[in-house]
């Protein structure tokens, strides 16, 4: 049966505006980095995605690498963008990057000219899309002019294949060198992707650069991927990310001391009628200095979940307080 989208599905969700932009994105996007590739479940990674729809959440978030295997994630969103979200395009906004190694050679990783112009044309192809929303350079490369790389962005927008520019894992510095040679060029980067959650804020260095130049910031990981959850509270679940064979989170993470600071943070969530997942986006999202949270998941329900947190964004001084001191 052909997927018709939920009728209330804009009545919860928050769309925050992107600064000095035409562009709105919801509070929480759905990020494809796990769970949408070839060798996961295509029927789950399509509930998650449709219902998430349903819920408001208009953002995907993408990259040319994301699977495994490479590719195939942005291949899953092509499949469902042709056969169930067809009439809906101009309600979504596609994110995908390129920036880190995709193909062998000296063509397929970095910033060159050559490496994001055949990158983009694979990813449109993959996603059966004639543009994508935002394009971001995925991290900085040291051995590229920065000024050939957002040449390159610039003329990718200019081209119609993106609409908007995105730039991923900058420094501050990088940012802001990055940001000056758009505006020379008559363009400028409208979102930064970092990575940033109660367990590690280091990001927020990024903050005076992204409040002086305007520049909506959207972070990665809101959730630790997963240890901001009560997912590793009780042992750690086979089917967990921990227990699987991701190199980005080790069942070696859940230490004692994890243990003991996340079952605090699940205690003063209790106190704030919130599962430890809402409160850890909540307070990501609390003060506005972000413009979105991408959601990670393995299952509609933990979206579901997550999507509560928008109910309350308030702290009082005193939670501030006890979050700062188990944060240390
Ligand atoms: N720009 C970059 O360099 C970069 C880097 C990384 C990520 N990203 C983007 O950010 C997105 C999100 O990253 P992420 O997946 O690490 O995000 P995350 O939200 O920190 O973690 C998601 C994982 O946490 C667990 N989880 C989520 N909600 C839960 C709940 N309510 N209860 C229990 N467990 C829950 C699930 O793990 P289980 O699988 O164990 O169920 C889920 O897969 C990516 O998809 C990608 O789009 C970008």
């Amino acid at each position: 049966m052909e997927y018709c989208a939920g009728n209330n599905r804009y009545e919860t969700m928050k769309y925050n505006r992107i600064p000095n932009s035409g562009l709105k994105l919801p509070a929480m996007a759905l990020g494809m980095w796990h769970n949408f590739g070839s060798t996961s479940s295509y029927e789950n990674a399509k509930e998650i995605a449709l219902k998430s729809f349903d819920h408001g959440i208009t953002h995907f978030d993408l990259a040319n690498n994301y699977g495994p295997v490479p590719g195939s994630a942005e291949e899953t969103i092509g499949k469902l963008l042709k056969e169930e979200l067809h009439s809906y395009r101009d309600e979504l906004i596609i994110s995908t990057k390129a920036g880190y190694g995709m193909w062998d050679g000296p063509y397929g990783d970095g910033g060159s000219r050559k490496y994001l112009t055949a990158s983009l044309d694979q990813s449109l192809k993959r996603l059966n899309l004639d543009y994508v929303d935002i394009f971001y350079h995925h991290r900085p490369d040291p051995e590229t002019p920065l000024r050939e790389t957002m040449e390159t962005l610039v003329d990718l927008v200019k081209a119609g294949k993106a609409l908007y520019i995105g730039l991923s894992n900058y420094n501050p510095q990088q940012l802001a060198e990055a940001e000056k040679i758009l505006e020379e060029l008559g363009s400028r980067c409208v979102i930064h992707q970092h990575r940033y959650s109660m367990l590690d804020r280091s990001n927020k260095a990024l903050n005076p650069v992204l409040e002086k130049s305007g520049i909506g910031s959207i972070a990665f990981c809101p959730l630790a991927q997963g240890l901001l959850t009560d997912r590793y509270l009780k042992g750690i679940p086979a089917d967990s990310r921990a227990a699987g064979s991701s190199v980005f989170l080790k069942t070696s993470e859940i230490t004692p001391e994890y243990l003991a600071l996340a079952n605090q943070l699940n205690e003063l969530a209790k106190e704030r009628n919130q599962s430890l997942a809402q409160m850890a986006l909540a307070y990501a999202l609390k003060d506005g200095k972000l413009t979105s949270v991408i959601l990670g998941a393995s299952r509609f329900s933990q979206v579901e979940e997550n999507l509560g947190a928008l109910k309350n964004l308030e702290f009082t001084e005193d939670e501030l307080e006890k979050i700062e001191q188990l944060l240390g």
